[in-house]
């Protein structure tokens, strides 16, 4: 058979395409997938003919059956792809021609272009695996968290800034942190969900429809919130696509602070935690090695994730207004960045919730110099300023070291009187990472009320959020 009669717009060609050029083109290797939202968005589409007398009942009929058995095939794994299909659009078209004969089937595009059935094809796709998939993912891996920071709520540990021991946290407000962070992220997506939700369908090739269809009612029958109002827009933004790999870079910026903190912890150095078996590899040389590997790998692909979101924005980059072929260039950064981030976040919470915590380790690694800005702080509450106290502990804190004494507690009390004689033998009572962590009791921090507190906020903004309808 000749390219010439395969090709869906052969008309005006006479010479074949190149073989290499059809591969080079070809985006059905990688679009199939969109497969469901093409026949629903050709469903609709010949709806809207209908509507506008374009195509009778029984006509429309026949198309839906022809589109319901091809569904069952690409279902079951029977769709046959034929070589000349250059994408999901024209291989869906070539099939329903060959079941119901294209004197009916040729009426389908009437009016439509690959154009605006691509952009539609994508807004579908990705509205639903964002909310059947990614949406559903993150919500469980917060409240993994939540669920595991209350249960260890009495555990403590050191917060570090710049990776050195700074004061006592609850390994329970680490947690929250996170799913504070992960949370902003689930509500974001909702955001991109709810704004990509428009429909471009009716928009043509890129100067909209000459037969007056109901670009509403195409709108509303494919559940989209709105329709995009510009045809030119409609065929040409990628801005959503866009959006979620931005979306996706953030999310997986998260996960990798995440893991690398977990790395960290992990270390026979630290040893607050044990990643469960589950989610460690061994070394094919060092028998005694159980390695991070999940870990690992969720802070090295965000940085593949990253790489997508920056290859598909200079793609996008002087592209002229409306459709050109530059943005079938979409799909894989898109689709490799929702399976990225769906995977990734499916470990993140596998996890998190088979790890086990070193309470010992944790609280061995606490020092007494972390208690060196309550030790001011006592001394704020005897009505010294801060900035004088901030002082006379850093007194403190170098005369025991000039003194190798092993803290600031081994100091005597005569001893902090010739600094300042404002210590009293109440003093020692600080000493106490237990009453440290509770002292901070404003919201946000670390006593057991205020990380209490946050996990209720975080689990009742994440209900109140999926209660609201998309
Ligand atoms: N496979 C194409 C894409 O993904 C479909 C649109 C083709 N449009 C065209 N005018 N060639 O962008």
């Amino acid at each position: 058979m000749s390219t010439k009669k395969q090709k869906l717009w052969g008309g005006r060609f006479t010479g074949k395409t190149d073989p290499l050029m059809h591969f080079y083109n070809a985006s059905l290797p990688y679009d199939s997938k969109m497969c469901k939202a093409d026949l629903l968005g050709t469903k609709v589409y010949t709806e809207g003919l209908h509507k506008i007398g374009l195509l009778d009942v029984e006509e429309l009929s026949l198309i839906h059956k022809g589109l319901l058995e091809i569904e069952s095939e690409w279902s079951s794994g029977k769709f046959e792809e034929h070589p000349d299909d250059e994408d999901i659009h024209t291989a869906n078209e070539r099939r329903l021609g060959e079941l119901i004969g294209t004197a009916v089937a040729g009426k389908v595009h009437t009016g439509r272009s690959r154009n605006d059935q691509v952009a539609t094809d994508m807004r579908i796709y990705c509205r639903e695996i964002l909310n059947e998939k990614i949406l559903p993912a993150v919500s469980s891996f917060i409240r993994v968290l939540i669920n595991r920071a209350r249960e260890e709520v009495d555990v403590l540990m050191p917060g570090y800034t710049h990776l050195q021991r700074a004061q006592p946290i609850r390994w329970s407000h680490w947690l929250s942190c996170y799913a504070t962070y992960f949370t902003e992220d689930y509500n974001r997506l909702r955001q991109v969900v709810e704004r990509l939700n428009q429909s471009p369908l009716g928009a043509g090739a890129l100067a909209g429809h000459p037969y007056g269809i109901d670009r509403k009612y195409l709108a509303e029958q494919l559940g989209f919130n709105g329709i995009i109002g510009n045809s030119l827009v409609a065929v040409s933004d990628r801005d959503f696509v866009i959006e979620i790999m931005f979306w996706g870079s953030l999310f997986m910026n998260h996960i990798s602070r995440f893991a690398e903190d977990l790395i960290i912890y992990s270390t026979a150095e630290f040893g607050f935690i044990n990643l469960a078996d589950a989610y460690s590899t061994g070394s094919s040389l060092m028998p005694q090695k159980k390695n991070p590997d999940s870990l690992e790998l969720l802070r090295g692909k965000s940085g593949r994730v990253f790489g997508q979101l920056s290859g598909f924005l200079m793609t996008c980059n002087s592209i002229p207004s409306t459709y050109n072929k530059d943005l079938q260039e979409d799909k894989e950064p898109l689709f490799d960045c929702l399976t990225t981030v769906e995977h990734s976040c499916l470990i993140a919470t596998g996890v998190i919730s088979t790890l086990s915590v070193n309470e010992q380790a944790m609280r061995k690694a606490l020092t007494v110099d972390m208690l060196a800005t309550d030790l001011a702080d006592y001394l704020v509450m005897k009505g010294i300023p801060f900035r004088e106290t901030h002082h006379i502990s850093g007194q403190c804190v170098a005369l025991a070291e000039k003194l190798q004494l092993s803290g600031i507690d081994k100091l005597t009390l005569e001893q902090y009187k010739a600094i300042d004689a404002r210590f009293e033998s109440d003093v020692f009572d600080i000493y106490d990472f237990e009453k440290s962590v509770e002292k901070r009791n404003a919201i946000g921090g670390t006593a057991k009320v205020a990380v209490l507190r946050q996990l209720d906020n975080i689990e009742s903004e994440l209900n109140n959020i999926q209660l609201k309808l998309l």
